[in-house]
């Protein structure tokens, strides 16, 4: 979305209907920035400048908090973001075969995305599904008590 000036318009405008949604206090900084995660895929710079002048938060502080929070990116995602268990009980029951069937189907290390831009990998903490691990989310799809040899399945259906 970076580039021109359609892109940038856009971005404004993200960044303004997050901002009025959820209102210009500093508290409430992750929903905005979640907000403009969700409606255009990604952080822009642009959004960071004009979050930044919003807000009257230093535009630093803004990019080290999209950065901390794993489901903020700051670079374009895939089409289909599949978001991955890496939390000790999903582990245990499996989580490292499956970890490793789904990086050899998509050919991507963690937090990589596809040269086809299809496909973003990334890690999560718990997401409170414990008792169906392994556990991975496609979008917004859950996927638990995931087996290596189900995932070329799950995948293909996104394809
Ligand atoms: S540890 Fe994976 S969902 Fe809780």
């Amino acid at each position: 979305m970076q580039g021109n000036d359609k892109d940038g318009a856009l971005v404004k405008e993200a960044v303004h209907a997050a901002v009025e949604h959820f209102g210009s206090s500093q508290d409430e900084l992750i929903p905005i920035l979640n907000e403009i995660n969700r409606t255009i895929g990604y952080i822009p710079g642009e959004a960071f400048d004009e979050l930044s002048s919003l807000l009257r938060v230093p535009r630093s502080q803004l990019f080290s908090v999209a950065s901390f929070y794993r489901m903020l990116s700051t670079k374009p995602r895939g089409k289909h973001v599949i978001q991955f268990c890496e939390s000790a009980p999903c582990h245990v029951v499996g989580g490292r075969e499956v970890w490793q069937a789904i990086k050899d189907f998509l050919k991507i290390e963690e937090d990589e995305t596809t040269p086809d831009g299809h496909w973003t990998l990334v890690t999560t903490s718990c997401l409170g599904l414990c008792s169906v691990g392994p556990v991975m989310v496609v979008d917004d799809d859950i996927y638990g008590n995931v087996d290596p040899a189900q995932v070329a399945n799950i995948l293909e259906k996104y394809r």
